[in-house]
């Protein structure tokens, strides 16, 4: 079966971009990493779709919100061991993408990679691209809903004299930035924290940048809150990465059936047509980038994201 390679070019289609607008650090990655793929035949596609189908209706998909903090404490814990254990950045990688081969969603179809890192390589593409172009080089980093801290690494080996402070509601994640900062000298910290109930007392110091990457999401319908609090405080931009229920188009299979899995997930809804379109509106934030990302796991479109300040 013929065999494909994701190149310079698939990324630069991806993000928007020229190929010459791809900084050359996501070149060299994109080089480097094992983006091997085959296409599926009609009968896998079928199954694929098929299998996404039984999933939803099957009722046991588990549902974001409150009762999930378990979950997250023992993952992140596995990671906290081994990063003592190896002392090594790839420890920080969340065990969910330490599996067998998927289906992968890019550009409005599914296509069946080769090598079992493929999907963690093209988040590992795009993250780079982001940090890289959307975060400056000064200024604190303070990502909520942070788990075991690979974003906020990866920012720090590229900014390593910026101050990180990461904050999740789960207290074995908390535990990973001193460990981060005794070998590799960042100044990074950890606070636990409930995004369903913001502790008040948080301050951001001045020209602080807030990531949310892939954790906004497990607040379902329950975010004003939190966004109540990052308007109170005020920080530079919101850098808010996620699968976005308002940017599927239904008119396509591949897109509704990602919009029913993130429905039967619970994830986050009406962010974008309660909060980020109308609070632009309304002059309370300003919009300075929105992007529809087109590649995910098997289920969704992970990498969406948008970037905002309040006004
Ligand atoms: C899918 S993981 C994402 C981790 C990381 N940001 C990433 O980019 O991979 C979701 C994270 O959100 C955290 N989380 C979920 N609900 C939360 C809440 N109410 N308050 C704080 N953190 C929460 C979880 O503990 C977990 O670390």
């Amino acid at each position: 079966m013929k065999e494909y390679k994701l190149g310079v070019s698939d990324f630069a289609e991806l993000l928007s971009i020229s190929k010459g607008a791809l900084p050359n650090m996501c070149q060299r990655l994109i080089v480097d990493l094992d983006l091997r793929f085959r296409k599926p035949t009609k009968e896998e596609r079928d199954g694929i779709i098929r299998g996404i189908i039984e999933r939803i209706d099957s009722g046991s998909l588990a549902v974001a919100g409150p009762n999930r903090l378990s979950v997250w404490e023992d993952g992140w814990l596995e990671n906290l061991e081994e990063l003592k254990r190896t002392h090594t950045l790839d420890s920080l990688w969340p065990k969910y993408y330490d599996r067998d081969v998927f289906p992968v969603r890019w550009m409005g179809d599914y296509i069946i990679p080769l090598d079992e890192h493929f999907e963690l390589g093209i988040r590992k593409v795009f993250q780079l691209w982001l940090f890289l172009n959307f975060f400056g080089s000064h200024g604190p980093v303070h990502e909520f809903g942070c788990g075991p801290y690979h974003n906020l690494a990866g920012l720090a080996q590229l900014f390593p004299s910026r101050e990180y402070r990461g904050y999740d509601w789960a207290q074995s994640a908390s535990k990973i930035p001193e460990v981060l900062k005794r070998h590799f000298g960042w100044n990074m910290h950890g606070t636990v924290f409930d995004m369903f109930h913001p502790d008040d007392h948080v301050k951001f110091p001045e020209n602080t940048t807030i990531l949310l990457f892939s954790a906004f999401e497990q607040m379902g319908g329950e975010w004003m809150p939190f966004i109540d609090f990052l308007l109170e405080k005020k920080p530079a931009r919101v850098i808010h990465v996620d699968p976005m229920l308002e940017w599927y188009d239904r008119s396509s299979l591949i897109d509704y059936l990602a919009y029913r899995f993130h429905k039967a997930r619970g994830y986050l809804s009406g962010y974008v047509s309660e909060f980020l379109e109308p609070f632009e509106v309304n002059g309370t934030i300003k919009v300075i980038h929105t992007q529809r990302v087109k590649c995910g796991n098997t289920f969704q479109d992970g990498y969406s994201f948008d970037v905002w300040a309040p006004a």
